[in-house]
């Protein structure tokens, strides 16, 4: 579905990612763990080609993307769901998901209000608040939901969990559960190790623009030494 091949990119002459490949399969949940400045979010800027990798490949849903313009790339069906959550403040719950609506794609069922708010239930009882008016973990999930109304086969969740109580980290987690239930891919990236293990089914572990681990997660979760040396869990 999703393919990065050892991927290189660089802010000016500083390399940060220096050779990075992972792949994520239709109907899975792939996390990106390290620590902050390891690269994560840098990789999630590359496949959807706000930064423009120096080398590597990336491919997905059949085409080879390296260097293409985001917009291409988010119309193949790659859903991007930035650190920043970027809402529209002015807008109501309703509005923003609209704005993000895009046709129906072959293969996916679309996505509806109804169908988000069953997702997402917080958002179902505020469908005219203005964004504004939401608190963070609100936001991040009409974020996600309004992502969603493009009809993406895969979605790229940067830090979701960032910042959130934990009762919401816990709705965040069964919503991402319920994503990859219908059948949408989703690459994580996160620093939140037990949200990570609560919802993922591989992990690939980044330090330093390099991958340090890479295997299921159930292996991590198995492996203490690796746990401790890469992640100080
Ligand atoms: N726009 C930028 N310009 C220059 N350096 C950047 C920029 N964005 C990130 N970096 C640097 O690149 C490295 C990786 O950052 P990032 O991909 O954001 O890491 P992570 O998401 O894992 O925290 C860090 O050293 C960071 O300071
Ligand atoms: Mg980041």
């Amino acid at each position: 579905m999703l393919k990065a091949t050892d991927l290189h990119a660089y802010y000016g002459r500083a390399h940060i990612l220096q050779g990075v490949s992972f792949a994520l399969a239709a109907g899975e949940v792939l996390v990106l763990l390290g620590r902050n400045g390891a690269g994560k979010s840098t990789a999630m800027k590359s496949l959807i080609g706000l930064v423009r990798p120096r080398a590597g490949r990336i491919a997905f849903a059949g085409h080879e993307v390296a260097g293409w313009e985001p917009y291409r790339i988010a119309r193949l069906g790659l859903g991007y769901v930035p650190e920043e959550r970027r809402i529209f403040a002015d807008l109501s719950v309703a509005e923003n998901l609209e704005v993000g609506r895009q046709p129906a794609r072959d293969g996916i069922e679309p996505w509806t209000e109804d169908r988000l708010f069953a997702l997402f239930p917080n958002l179902g009882r505020m469908r005219t608040r203005p964004g504004g008016r939401m608190s963070g973990g609100e936001q991040q999930m009409l974020a996600i939901a309004r992502t969603l109304m493009g009809n993406p086969r895969a979605i790229l969740l940067d830090e979701p969990s960032e910042g959130l109580a934990p009762i919401i980290v816990e709705q965040m987690a069964a919503a991402i559960v319920a994503l990859k239930a219908a059948g949408v891919a989703v690459l994580l990236a996160e620093q939140n190790f037990h949200f990570a293990a609560s919802v993922a089914d591989r992990a690939v572990v980044i330090e330093s623009g390099r991958i340090a681990w890479a295997g299921t997660m159930a292996a991590l979760l198995a492996d203490d030494a690796a746990r401790r040396a890469h992640l100080q869990v």
